[in-house]
């Protein structure tokens, strides 16, 4: 029988008191954390390993599955800022608790029902609770992106627009680590099923950190923020911004012009030491058209243009919509289109046939074809790679304008009966078609925290080509992306709610 009186930090313990590996998990809807802070490594080790040996389910990492937090030695203001700074928030079904519940229930061989008495209260919730009449209890936001579902409705654009201006001179500048916090905290804003209203509410998100903050609280206070004014009016800023929208120019090509004094396409264009290579070419040449926002009309217009020339060459494949359209997008930067052919190895020869028959009808005005180098005995791979394998396209195409905007572009002196637009072409293996849809959908930041999540909540590796896991090394099939969302244990987010 077991002693209810639990070993104290300083005795020593036999190191293989339990059967490790063979416990049978008998309390499914509980998943204990005990947390680390006071209670010490090897405290938390041996009483983890208890917990198992009797059946209970508990987990190495605060993941979004916990319902018992336990906590150790803890004051309480103390432990809530820790929760809130792992993105752990107060939900109904979770319980952050004092030891004394896991004592009771290691002696009873059971989960005991949690009493009042067993609770640590966090002390800041009263004052936390907005004055507003119908705040209810919220529900705790994700830290991950993947366990959010943001749809287009963004209700804190004042909040999100600022904050990406400040990612992006991050970005600008080459400081990864804030630009990706910024984005993050941006994301958070734009997941809210509201507007912020009020501060206090702000401190109860995850992700938000004392730059995103102060900058949220400028907002609220002065309807605008200095610091964001401050870079919008930044010569460099202004430059990079430039510079980067041209089709080939990343921040790299943009800072080197940048530094070399120059700061308008002119100066760029008749400065003789620059060499263009040939997508910056098509990227100055057709910049007027390509720097215009792409509508749904003519994304659903180059689907039909697509999709006659993938069926010439394959009758039984079809042409889905990938990218920001998917996610009901109104407007992009180019249109992303994924390939599905019924039978492995037909993918190769859909996009050189494609290229040619754009060709000959005279609408291709620039074109980049990567054949495919994906092969999974190079799998999986463990740093996240910008470009994945597959069998892709970067086209600029001629898309017909329609009578009306014609008309409305001769004011502007567009004579041409044609739009320049840009278009991507993936044409992935049929049984890496879920992989590469999931990826190829986004958002950029939504993608990263699922293979962030799979990652450290899950033990799996995801990319565009496979999930992989760890702990049997093997492979996860999936044909839909519905099966991808089920092996990582997450519930269905649908393409439109992949905003964040
Ligand atoms: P886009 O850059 O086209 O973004 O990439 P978007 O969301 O459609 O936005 P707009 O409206 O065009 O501006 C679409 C998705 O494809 C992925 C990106 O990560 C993004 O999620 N992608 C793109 C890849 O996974 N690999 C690539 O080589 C290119
Ligand atoms: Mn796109």
């Amino acid at each position: 029988m077991f002693s209810t009186a639990l070993p104290t930090r300083k005795r020593r313990r036999p190191e293989v008191a339990f059967n490790q590996g063979r416990e049978e998990v008998k309390f499914g809807d509980v998943k204990v954390y005990l947390v680390e802070r006071r209670m010490g490594k090897s405290r938390r080790n041996f009483l983890s390993n208890l917990a198992r040996s009797k059946g209970f389910c508990v987990d190495d990492a605060l993941s979004g599955n916990v319902t018992h937090v336990v906590s150790e030695g803890n004051a309480a203001q103390e432990l809530w800022n820790w929760l809130e700074e792992q993105g752990f928030g107060e939900m109904q079904d979770k319980h952050v608790l004092n030891v004394s519940w896991f004592t009771e229930s290691m002696s009873a061989g059971r989960p005991v029902p949690v009493e009042l008495r067993h609770y640590i209260q966090n002390p800041a919730a009263d004052q936390r609770s907005c004055a507003h009449p119908s705040a209810k209890p919220e529900s705790a936001v994700s830290p991950y992106a993947c366990q959010r579902r943001t749809t287009m409705d963004n209700h804190n654009k004042i909040f999100t627009d600022a904050l990406e201006v400040l990612a992006e001179n991050m970005e600008f500048s080459g400081n990864q680590g804030p630009c990706l916090a910024f984005r993050r905290a941006a994301s958070v804003l734009k997941s809210l099923p509201a507007a912020l209203q009020c501060l206090e509410e702000m401190h109860r998100l995850p992700c938000l950190g004392e730059h995103s903050k102060a900058i949220v609280e400028d907002i609220f206070e002065c309807g605008s923020s200095s610091r964001v004014e401050e870079i919008l009016n930044d010569e460099k800023y202004r430059t990079m911004k430039l510079f980067s929208s041209v089709f080939g120019v990343g921040p790299k090509t943009a800072e080197s012009w940048y530094y070399r004094g120059l700061r308008t396409f002119e100066q760029v264009l008749t400065e003789p030491s620059i060499r263009l290579n040939r997508m910056q070419t098509a990227g100055f040449l057709f910049y007027e058209d390509i720097s215009k926002p792409v509508s749904r009309t003519e994304a659903s217009a180059l689907k039909i243009i697509v999709e006659e020339a993938v069926i010439c060459v394959n009758p039984h494949a079809t042409v889905n919509v990938a990218g920001g359209f998917r996610r009901g997008k109104e407007f992009g930067h180019d249109v992303d289109f994924i390939i599905k052919t019924p039978e492995p190895g037909q993918e190769d020869a859909i996009l050189p046939a494609v290229i040619e028959r754009f060709k000959s009808q005279n609408i291709l005005l620039y074109s980049d074809f990567q054949e495919s180098t994906f092969d999974l005995k190079q799998m999986p791979t463990h740093q996240f790679e910008a470009m994945d394998h597959f069998s892709k396209c970067f086209l600029i195409v001629k898309l017909k304008r329609e009578q009306e905007s014609r008309e409305r572009e001769t004011d502007t002196g567009a004579s041409r009966d044609w739009k320049a637009v840009r278009v991507d072409l993936l044409a992935p293996p049929v049984e890496r078609y879920a992989y590469a849809l999931l990826g190829w959908t986004g958002s950029t930041l939504f993608e990263r925290d699922l293979r962030r999540f799979a990652r450290l909540e899950r033990g799996k590796l995801l990319d565009n080509h496979v999930l992989y896991d760890k702990a049997t090394k093997t492979f996860l099939p999936a044909s839909t992306e519905e099966d991808i969302f089920a092996h990582l244990g997450l519930e269905f987010i649908e393409p439109w709610q992949r905003n964040a």
